[in-house]
């Protein structure tokens, strides 16, 4: 038979262990995010044509992630991952060179994508442009 300190200190134990799950658990679920699965063939509309005459360049949000957007021509224009392959800063155009450049550590690309002078290891992810009207849109494949 429990005597009744036993039975008291059992109880005071699952109390404070279900206090500690109320607790712990959602303070879990906050700090690891939920999975969402990107939309690999998402297409997002990147800009207006008149976006880019003015500046030659955008940013765009890409699912998740930056996107730029290029006016590599009149009337031409390339797409790339803006998440520098070095440590992920978000990359921008430098017009007077006519290149990529990442300000974080001083790394450029070239209008290809490909890494050309800094740190960053590999190319930027290019993505696939359509023109339609006054609409750009941008696609991964
Ligand atoms: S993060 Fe881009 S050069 Fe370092």
């Amino acid at each position: 038979m429990t005597s009744r300190r036993g039975f008291l200190e059992r109880f005071v134990q699952l109390t404070f262990g279900a206090l500690g799950a109320v607790v712990v658990y959602p303070v879990l679920r906050f700090l690891s995010p939920p999975h969402v699965a990107e939309d690999r063939s998402a297409r997002v509309l990147a800009a207006k044509v008149a976006d880019l005459s003015r500046d030659g360049w955008k940013i765009f949000p890409f699912g998740s992630e930056p996107g730029i957007l290029v006016e590599v021509a009149p009337g031409e224009y390339r797409a790339f991952s803006a998440t520098c392959t070095h440590l992920e800063c978000t990359v921008q155009m430098e017009k007077a060179s006519h290149r990529i450049w990442c300000a974080c550590h001083n790394g450029y690309y070239d209008l290809e994508g490909r890494n050309v002078a800094g740190p960053p290891p590999r190319p930027l992810t290019r993505f696939t442009v359509h023109v339609e009207g006054e609409d750009i849109y941008v696609s991964r494949a």
